[in-house]
């Protein structure tokens, strides 16, 4: 069965990217960094899922999508292929807690699959691991590949 990839976007802080590195080594799934332009210059071949970090960038626009993502997201072929989106946060952010995976997941119509703090915990990891798991299931069932 096809594993959904996952792109992620991680500042120099890197606690989604740990996340990420760590859904890799426990599903053999690949992760792709946003923070490489040559990442962010090419197209998903299929259906991908997106791992963001939330920054209230204290713009006029409020905009806590990280500028990796937003450029990734400039491709129509990229838009129409994301089937969900997973949101690396901190709660003392309050009300812009998730921020941009939420706001992102309202304007794409396509689902939060799973949210977790900073680089989150060992089940967080285990957790994410088996929704992807599940997705992929669904997602085969829905496109059987041809025999
Ligand atoms: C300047 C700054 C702004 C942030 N804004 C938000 C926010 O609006 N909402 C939120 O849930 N987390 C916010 N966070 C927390 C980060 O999203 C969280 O720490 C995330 O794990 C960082 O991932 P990264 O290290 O991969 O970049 C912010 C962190 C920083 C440093």
């Amino acid at each position: 069965m096809d594993k959904t990839p996952v792109y992620f976007y991680s500042s120099t802080s890197n606690l989604t990217g740990r996340f990420a590195q760590h859904l890799a080594e426990l599903t053999g799934r690949a992760v792709h960094n946003l923070a490489d332009a040559n990442v962010r210059r090419t197209e998903a071949s299929g259906p991908w899922v997106l791992l963001t970090p939330s920054y209230k960038a204290g713009n006029a626009d409020e905009v806590t999508l990280p500028a990796g993502v937003r450029s990734f997201l400039r491709s129509a072929a990229n838009r129409r292929r994301m089937v969900g989106i997973i949101g690396s946060g901190n709660r003392n952010f309050g009300v812009y807690y998730q921020a941009a995976a939420r706001e992102l997941a309202t304007r794409s119509g396509r689902p939060v699959l799973f949210e977790f703090e900073l680089a989150g915990t060992p089940e967080d990891v285990t957790h994410c691991a088996q929704i992807l798991d599940d997705l992929d299931a669904a997602l085969a069932a829905s496109h059987p590949v041809e025999a």
